[in-house]
């Protein structure tokens, strides 16, 4: 058992030496960047296209180059909740054999999914198991956030390397959370469909509820227990700016969405408000009970009908 964090760190510094670029993809969970940079890596990001948050097989193989050793796949995805698709799976397995290049997967919310869709990892992929470093951990599954016990699952040669860096970073994994983490996993298959249930149906709940504030939701999260939801057309604030009021005015707290992203597309074009897309996304968390959840439903729709005023009309 390991810590979460340094699982990630572990697994980047045993696979990456100075100068080898790292493929991640744009929005990402931002502990990537930090523990590729540790190990003397350059992160190179490719842009999911929104609002679907697609992959765009042309775009993802144009980044490698002579120098990538890995890929690093999160899925189900924070902030969006995206779970990547077979085909998408497939195209990523392709370009790692063939490119001869390892891949790190972050699976933390691989029994948090919707709507019948099922976890896939790419280790199963045909090619990849030998070269699939998998990460996960407790604290998700179980909701134990701040236990940070988790897990990396190599091949032999690579799981040596694992914990032979782990041990000098933080040793082990505290024993008598290591012991819980086996009960933990022994739980039985009712026990994930329960999950799985109640936090679709805070989902569906917290999908309506921002919605029903004039929240533009072009793609329904299908797996996580985030909502990564566009500012409505007509608030003139920014990501950050709507935040900082949310706090203030309404006292819930949500993560502006443009710290998650790290590249631009070509494409791109200004919102109507003119900033970039990277500052209209607030992620909402909805791990929460049912009670926080409706008691934060109140307060969003009292700051909605204030905003209404200063942004100059009410929601779409
Ligand atoms: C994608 C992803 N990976 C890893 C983690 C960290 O997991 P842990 O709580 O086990 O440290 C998080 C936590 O937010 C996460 O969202």
């Amino acid at each position: 058992m390991l810590q979460f964090p340094p699982s990630i760190l572990t697994s980047t510094s045993t696979v990456i030496d100075p100068g080898d670029e790292v493929v991640l993809f744009d929005p990402s969970y931002e502990t990537y960047e930090g523990c590729i940079r540790m190990a003397g890596g350059i992160p190179v990001y490719v842009a999911l296209e929104p609002p679907h948050w697609t992959l765009d097989p042309d775009r993802f193989i144009n980044s490698f180059t002579a120098r990538t050793k890995a890929v690093i796949l999160n899925s189900p995805h924070n902030p969006t909740g995206k779970v990547f698709t077979k085909d998408e799976l497939e195209t990523i397995a392709g370009a790692c054999c063939r490119r001869d290049c390892m891949a790190i997967t972050d699976e933390v919310y691989e029994h948090i999914t919707y709507d019948n869709i099922k976890h896939i990892s790419l280790a199963s992929l045909p090619g990849m198991q030998e070269r699939t470093i998998i990460t996960s951990s407790l604290s998700k599954t179980f909701s134990v956030t701040g236990w940070r016990v988790g897990w990396a699952i190599a091949p032999a040669f690579f799981a040596s390397a694992i914990r032979n860096i782990h041990i000098k970073i933080t040793d082990s994994a505290p024993a008598p959370f290591q012991e819980a983490a086996l009960t933990a996993l022994r739980s039985p298959p009712e026990y994930f469909e329960k999950l799985r249930r109640e936090y679709e149906s805070k989902r569906d709940y917290i999908v309506h509820l921002i919605a029903g504030i004039g929240f533009q939701i072009k793609f329904k999260p299908r797996g996580a227990f985030f909502l990564f939801a566009e500012l409505p057309e007509n608030y003139l604030l920014s990501d950050v700016e709507y935040v900082k009021e949310l706090i203030k005015q309404a006292g819930v707290v949500a993560v502006p969405g443009c710290g998650f992203f790290h590249t631009t597309l070509s494409t791109e074009k200004l919102s109507q408000v003119g900033c970039s897309y990277q500052e209209r996304y607030i992620r909402f968390a909805f791990c929460k009970s049912s009670a926080t959840l409706a008691a934060a439903a109140q307060k969003l729709a009292e700051l909605s009908d204030a905003m209404g005023c200063v942004t100059g009309g009410k929601n779409a």
